[in-house]
Formats: structure tokens, C-alpha cells, sequence
């Protein structure tokens, strides 16, 4: 018989969110789109001319697969990674592969940590935050997840107390989506102790790491290293590093070599691996082009801080001032057009309903980017919280 043999209602919230937009703008709503956090335009030049000359490459080694290496473009993921890390490796601290990104590579994690068959409990950075790890374990029958609850009382950091017995492996993710946190050496140096000596598995996700404002956001390749016993794994993707690299899928990982190896084996049996041509364009940017590198980061920082600017006029409660990234978290307020607000998601709706304004609600938050241009929008903006007349109790 044809028909879904899924569970109902088990939609992720970004997805929920843009069935809302698409009804919305359908009724003919005229929207304030600050919701999906992905970067606008294409990636730069640097990167897309060097890109389109790999293409037209008569090396084989270009255009065939590359598994969990860069034949097409030797040593990408050392090169890669050490764009990112402050520290140099010992050799034989730490092994690398390359990967397409890190979204599909999330759900690889717990495998290669044994859940395909083994009991494996899961601590996720994902309440607020990315929902991916909490869904990839989802669907391993296995893999238990529970989320760290972050807030503004623990600065959207952790600490080791929160971490259950019996966890396997806590997948992290820093700088945070959505709350903008950084990771910073001490803080890491106690994360790294205590998976340290319990021996749960560490892994990162530092998709955010190149938008960092300041010299104090560390990778966990940063401090790890230092932790002989510390089984790790830590991710990067050239997404959000070449303007908009969100669909050239070109990313590399660095962890101790137990995991690095326990990756790798899943990853080589599921995953062909990145496409060439566009990891040479990313090297070119990367090497040659950092100034471009600098003024995205730049753009996306100034716009942070007017965002910030605008909402706060206005009665709004940041969770906390963004450290790195594209994303404000916003505590929901109580009251909005004169009602009381009954949830994150009810004050998010009423916001799409009455103004256009689209962000996205992580109970108790919602989160607005600022992917768009918000100079441009600072009006309509500013205009759509007037008209919400915002309160706390
Ligand atoms: C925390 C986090 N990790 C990973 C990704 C996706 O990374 P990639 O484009 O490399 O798959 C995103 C994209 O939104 C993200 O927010």
C-alpha cells in the first residue's frame, strides 16, 4: 500500500518554519525573512575562478572520487584545517580526512562510535541549538539522545555536571548555533578532563569557527591534543567560509587518530566523498584570498550589532551577545500585541502573522540572522516591533 511509513509530526523545526514562510508570503504576506541562516549571493570570486579552472582540468585525479582524501588536491584537509586551529600538531597527535560537508557527516558520528550495534547515550548541544545530531540519533535505533540544557544562566556553555552517566559520546557544537557562544580554553580544558578520564568520546562541530569576533574562540583542536587519553573528532566546513559555500559541499575533519580511524571506516563504506574542483577553489580562497575571507565576517558582525541595536530600542532581551556567527538569540517575551504570549512558537507565528517577520523559535527563544541584508531592512524591521509593543513580566 502506498502512504507515509513515518510517525506524524516529525518535521524538525527549520522545516516547519519554511512550510509557515511559504504559507505566509502565499496569503500574500510580505516578508521580513530572518530565519534560515544561510549565507546570500554566490561564493567569492577567488574561489569560483579557481573552482571553473579545476573543472577544466585534464587530471584525472580531479574528477574522480575522493573518498576520505583529496587526490585532486593534496593534503585539503591538513591545509584546510590548519586555516582554522592556532596550534601545531605532534606527529602522530592527530590524523585528518576530508569529508562533503558536515550535515550528512553528523549521523556517522554515533555510528562510528559503535550504535549500529551497541547501546550508545548521546549528549547533543542541541536544546537550544542545530537539531541535526538530536535527529541523526533519532534514527539509529541504538543511539539515545538527551540535550544539554544551555541557557543564559550557564552562558549557553556546559559544564561537566550536566553530562549524564553512562553518556558514550557528547556532540557539541561551538561557536553555538543559535546562541552565538564561543568555545574558550579553560572552558575547553574542563570539557576535555572530564570526557577525558570517563572516557566518552568529544566531537565538534565548528561549522561557525571562521565568523569567530575575537582571538578567545578556540577550536576544540585548539586544546584536545593536549589530552593523550581524549578520544576526539572535530568538523569543518567551507559553508560559511567562501561567502556562500553552503552547495559546493567541501569540508575536512582532524581528531585523535582512534576516532579519526573509526570515522573514516563508516565514512569509506557510505561516502564517495567532496568534489574535487570546488576544494581547489576553496584552497584559493583560503591561501590567496583572506582579505575576502575578512570582510564577510566583518559584513556579518556589523550586522549582528545593528540587529542587536534595532530589537533592543524596542524592548527586546537579547540571551546573549553573539560572539561569532550570523545569529541573535532573543528571550520571547510575554506580551505582544497586546496579548500574552503563550510560547517562543506562538510569539514567532504572531510575528509572521502580523508584521512578516520570520525568525525561528527555539523554546523558550526565538532566533533571528542576519544572512540578509538588515541596513536595507532596518525600516520594515524597526517597524514591525513597533507594532509589536513588546513586554517581559
Ligand atoms: C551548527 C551547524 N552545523 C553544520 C551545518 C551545516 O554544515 P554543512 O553545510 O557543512 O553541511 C550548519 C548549517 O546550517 C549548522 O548550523
Amino acid at each position: 500500500m502506498r502512504g507515509s511509513r513515518l510517525p506524524a509530526g516529525g518535521e524538525n523545526v527549520l522545516q516547519t518554519i519554511r512550510g509557515k514562510r511559504a504559507a505566509a508570503e502565499a496569503s500574500g504576506i510580505k516578508l521580513i525573512d530572518l530565519s534560515i541562516g544561510e549565507p546570500k549571493g554566490p561564493a567569492l570570486l577567488s574561489a569560483r575562478e579557481a573552482a571553473a579552472v579545476a573543472v577544466m582540468s585534464e587530471d584525472e585525479a580531479m574528477h574522480t572520487y575522493q573518498y576520505n582524501a583529496s587526490p585532486g588536491v593534496p593534503n585539503f584537509a591538513q591545509r584546510f584545517v590548519q586555516v582554522h586551529v592556532k596550534r601545531d600538531f605532534q606527529e602522530g597527535d592527530v590524523d585528518y580526512l576530508t569529508m562533503p560537508g558536515i550535515k550528512p557527516m553528523l549521523g556517522l558520528v554515533p555510528l562510528a562510535c559503535g550504535c549500529a550495534d551497541q547501546n550508545l547515550s548521546v549528549a547533543t548541544t542541541t536544546s537550544p541549538g542545530y537539531p541535526i545530531p538530536a535527529d541523526w540519533c533519532g534514527y539509529h535505533p541504538y543511539a539515545t539522545n538527551y540535550a544539554i540544557s544551555l541557557s543564559p544562566g550557564n552562558e549557553f556553555r556546559f559544564t561537566p555536571d550536566q553530562i549524564e552517566e553512562g553518556t558514550g559520546l557528547v556532540m557539541m557544537n561551538y561557536p553555538h548555533n543559535p546562541s552565538g557562544q564561543v568555545a574558550t580554553e579553560s572552558w575547553l580544558r574542563q570539557i576535555c578532563e572530564y570526557c577525558s578520564e570517563n572516557d566518552i568520546r568529544l566531537f565538534n562541530d565548528a561549522a561557525y569557527i571562521i565568523l569567530s569576533h575575537g582571538p578567545d574562540s578556540l577550536c576544540l583542536a585548539d586544546v584536545a591534543p593536549d589530552y593523550p587519553d581524549l578520544s576526539w573528532l572535530e568538523a569543518f566546513t567551507a559553508a560559511k567560509l567562501i561567502g556562500n559555500g553552503t552547495g559546493w559541499h567541501v569540508g575536512a575533519m582532524v581528531g585523535s587518530p582512534d576516532f579519526v580511524g573509526d570515522f573514516k571506516e563508516v565514512k569509506g563504506k557510505t561516502d564517495t566523498g567532496f568534489v574535487a574542483p570546488m576544494a581547489a577553489g576553496v584552497v584559493a580562497a583560503f591561501e590567496g584570498d583572506r582579505e575576502s575571507i575578512d570582510l564577510v565576517r566583518e559584513m556579518y558582525r556589523s550586522r549582528l550589532g545593528l540587529l542587536a541595536k534595532i530589537l533592543t530600542d524596542r524592548g527586546m532581551h537579547l540571551a546573549l551577545d553573539p560572539a561569532a556567527g550570523f545569529f541573535t538569540l532573543w528571550l520571547a517575551p510575554d506580551r505582544a500585541f497586546g496579548q500574552k504570549v503563550e510560547s517562543a512558537e506562538h510569539f514567532n507565528f504572531m510575528m509572521i502573522e502580523e508584521t512578516g517577520m520570520v525568525g525561528v523559535h527555539f523554546p523558550p527563544y526565538v532566533r533571528y540572522a542576519v544572512c540578509a541584508d538588515v541596513a536595507a531592512m532596518s525600516d520594515e524591521i524597526g517597524a514591525a516591533f513597533d507594532k509589536a509593543q513588546v513586554g517581559y513580566d
